[in-house]
């Protein structure tokens, strides 16, 4: 597989506990990648290997620089090594550009993209902007954006410069936690922490007159419960779910909860799989409860992956033949799978003919 070394040419501290961090463009071989996607960062540390994925927040069209912004996360091991010990020069190994979180623009397309983030999920939402913005110019945007604080607002000036400049095209709400912290005291809900509803969010989308035959498009990225808060509202104003893009960073499920296979195998005999990667073949026995990812890292065999927790793409593969269960899917459609689409990190193979091929 071949990896990439990003050299860091800048970083800034964009809040409190996020920054940015800007990459040269190798000069020989320029990096091509789609707004939404994210690289994967491969990290040494203390002799064991970490993975995480980074969205890009920079834009292709836009950007002559390659961007990702890191939010500390509590404890987080790697948000923290990043934020504390990354300097300007240093280089980072990572996979290329992957996931299918992407926004393609079309220039002849006259629509409007509304994107709603919170926190770092920010990054893929702030490129895909920045892109609709320079590429298609008879579309509009549309921006709902929570945060805790105006503080800790990743990208806020650049945000309102943004808005300032193309106030007839781009549109931006702000949902503050700390603005509503008093309100929901005054309701008596004092128990109840302050982010964003669904009941806030319709509010929020009222003036914007949205009808479902509307030429719209909606792209979700940030924490867990604001994610949810914003699909159930899209789809309780009967917006189809096909127009509704997803992207999770973090799971709070366990990978078995999302099982749609009820016979799972456990016991037994190991299955046959075969994938095909990179003009090679390979052949495993996968025992039962070991996804084909890891049977595979085990082995020595390369594969690419990222999350293994079945919120990214990274470990993305068709199955051309057999069955396989996965038992945790947070980022491929219901499209998708059914396309043949599979997660070698959450997948167990429930035939013995299993053929994956992977690009
Ligand atoms: C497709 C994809 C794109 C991503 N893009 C970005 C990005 O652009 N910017 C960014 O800052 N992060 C992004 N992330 C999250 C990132 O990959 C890491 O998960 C995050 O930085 C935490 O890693 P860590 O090593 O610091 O924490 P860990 O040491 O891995 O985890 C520490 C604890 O924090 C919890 N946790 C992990 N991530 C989060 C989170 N995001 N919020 C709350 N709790 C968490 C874990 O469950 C664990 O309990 C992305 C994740 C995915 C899957
Ligand atoms: S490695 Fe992220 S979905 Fe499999």
């Amino acid at each position: 597989m071949e990896y990439l070394h990003l050299e860091v040419k800048k970083i800034i501290k964009e809040t409190e506990d996020a920054v940015s961090i800007h990459f040269k463009q190798p000069e020989d071989k320029k990096i091509e990648y789609k707004s939404g996607q994210f690289f994967t960062f491969i990290f040494d540390i203390n002799g064991k290997e970490e993975r995480r994925a980074y969205s890009l927040c920079s834009s292709p069209y836009v950007d002559a620089d390659l961007a990702v912004a890191v939010k500390r996360v509590n404890k987080g091991l790697i948000s923290n090594h990043i934020n504390s010990n990354i300097k300007e020069g240093d280089t980072i190994k990572a996979l290329a550009p992957t996931g299918a979180f992407t926004f393609v623009p079309d220039e002849t397309k006259e629509r409007h993209i509304i994107l709603l983030g919170g926190g770092s999920g920010i990054t893929p939402l702030f490129s895909i902007l920045k892109t609709t913005l320079e590429k298609e110019q008879k579309s509009k945007i549309t921006l709902v954006y929570a945060n805790q604080s105006k503080k800790s607002t990743i990208f806020a000036q650049q945000i309102e410069d943004i808005q300032s400049k193309n106030k007839d095209r781009v549109n931006v709400l702000h949902y503050l936690d700390e603005e509503n912290v008093g309100k929901k005291k005054l309701l008596g809900l004092k128990k109840q922490k302050p982010f964003l509803t669904k009941a806030k969010l319709k509010e929020m989308l009222a003036p914007l007159n949205l009808k479902v035959n509307d030429p719209v498009e909606f792209y979700i990225c940030g924490p867990s419960g604001m994610m949810k808060v914003a699909e159930d509202t899209l789809l309780s104003l009967s917006f189809p779910s096909s127009i509704i893009k997803k992207e999770s960073f973090v799971s709070l499920e366990t990978p078995k909860s999302k099982s749609k296979t009820k016979n799972k195998v456990e016991e037994g005999e190991p299955k046959k799989v075969k994938v095909k990667y990179l003009g090679q073949e390979y052949d495993f026995d996968v025992k039962p409860g070991v996804p084909i990812l890891q049977t595979a890292l085990d082995s020595g065999v390369d594969l690419p992956f990222s999350c293994q927790s079945g919120l990214c793409t990274a470990c993305m593969g068709k199955l051309i033949q057999g069955k396989i269960d996965m038992r945790m899917n947070l980022a491929l459609t219901d499209q998708e799978v059914d396309q043949g689409l599979i997660l070698t990190c959450v997948g167990h193979p429930m035939s013995d003919d299993v053929v994956i091929e992977i690009e």
